[in-house]
């Protein structure tokens, strides 16, 4: 499914105060692609990725939204199956844990979507998701999400959304909070979960080096605007930018920077590898 957003704008309050959150946003995602959105506090991250399942609607005459054969602007538009193929993650998922077991937690989602599923298909499926965000369901399901760790907690509940299978994966901010161990492993679920179950992903997220490793392109949101799409390397390189946006360079882009001043010139895609790799061809190693 693709994801296309025209000339989107969205302005929270009534007429007297008004305040416009996303200012005529043009973007396009692909599907497949590993897709980030940045930009600092208030930029409006959080209102233009919550319209792409309609959990906010598209004000009269603000534009457009596109998610695969579903416009959401039409007014007979079906939000329902649309929210089956576009699954959202918000910021501190695990306090959306509601349940007495791990099982009733994630078989809500799909039954709230899929109600003509038998209670084996449910099972099946519950299991399968359960084991793809990397729990062990038997020992797991008849547990309260209450007595698990945090970590856990966010696997459940990320558990719940992937049940339905969705093709689109939005997630805002999901790291926020974990150890540098839960945020390794987070992404590695990540990861999997885009080989094998669902086919785009879009992450908000204020960790640049998250974005930088990650992503295959990003968008940048400032007071509103998109000021710039594209790879990591076409957003991140331009230092004074993206100061201007308000955001931090990513480790390897502030290295290249570092480096550049001492008459060393690295190309490199921003990942580690690639800028280790573009580190000894500078030097005039192998690679
Ligand atoms: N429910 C609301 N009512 C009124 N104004 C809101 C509401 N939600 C957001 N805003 C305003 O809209 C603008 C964009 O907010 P949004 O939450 O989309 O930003 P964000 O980029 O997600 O920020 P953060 O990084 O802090 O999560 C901000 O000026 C914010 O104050
Ligand atoms: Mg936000």
């Amino acid at each position: 499914m693709q994801v296309k957003i025209e000339n989107l704008s969205y302005s929270y309050g009534s007429k007297k105060l008004k305040v416009k959150a996303v200012n005529d946003i043009c973007l396009e995602i692909k599907e497949g692609e590993f897709f980030g959105v940045v930009g600092h506090t208030g930029s409006g991250k959080s209102t233009l990725i919550q319209h792409l399942n309609g959990l906010i609607k598209v004000q009269k005459d603000s534009g457009k939204v596109i998610v695969g054969e579903y416009d959401l602007t039409d007014k007979k538009c079906d939000f329902k199956g649309l929210r089956a193929k576009v699954g959202m993650v918000f910021q501190y998922p695990e306090y959306q844990l509601f349940a007495e077991t791990v099982f009733e937690d994630v078989k809500f989602g799909l039954k709230n979507f899929y109600p003509n599923l038998t209670e084996k298909e449910m099972e099946e499926r519950i299991k399968k998701a359960v084991e793809t965000v990397g729990l062990d369901y038997e020992k797991i399901k008849e547990k309260s999400p209450f007595e698990l760790s945090g970590g856990q907690k966010r696997r459940v509940a990320i558990a719940g959304v992937i049940v339905s299978r969705p093709e689109v994966l939005v997630l805002d901010e999901p790291v926020a909070g974990l150890d540098p161990t839960g945020k390794r492993e987070f992404v590695s679920l990540l990861h999997a979960l885009h080989n094998d179950f669902v086919k785009t992903i879009i992450i908000v997220s204020h960790d640049m080096n998250l974005i930088a490793e990650n992503c295959d392109r990003v968008a940048v949101l400032n007071k509103g605007n998109l000021v710039k799409v594209g790879t990591p390397k076409e957003v991140f390189m331009d230092k004074v930018k993206v100061e201007e946006w308000g955001l931090e360079l990513p480790s390897t882009a502030y290295l290249t920077e570092k480096l550049r001043e001492k008459g060393i010139e690295i190309d490199s895609d921003l990942t580690i590898k690639g800028f280790i790799d573009g580190y000894i061809r500078a030097k005039g190693g192998e690679k």
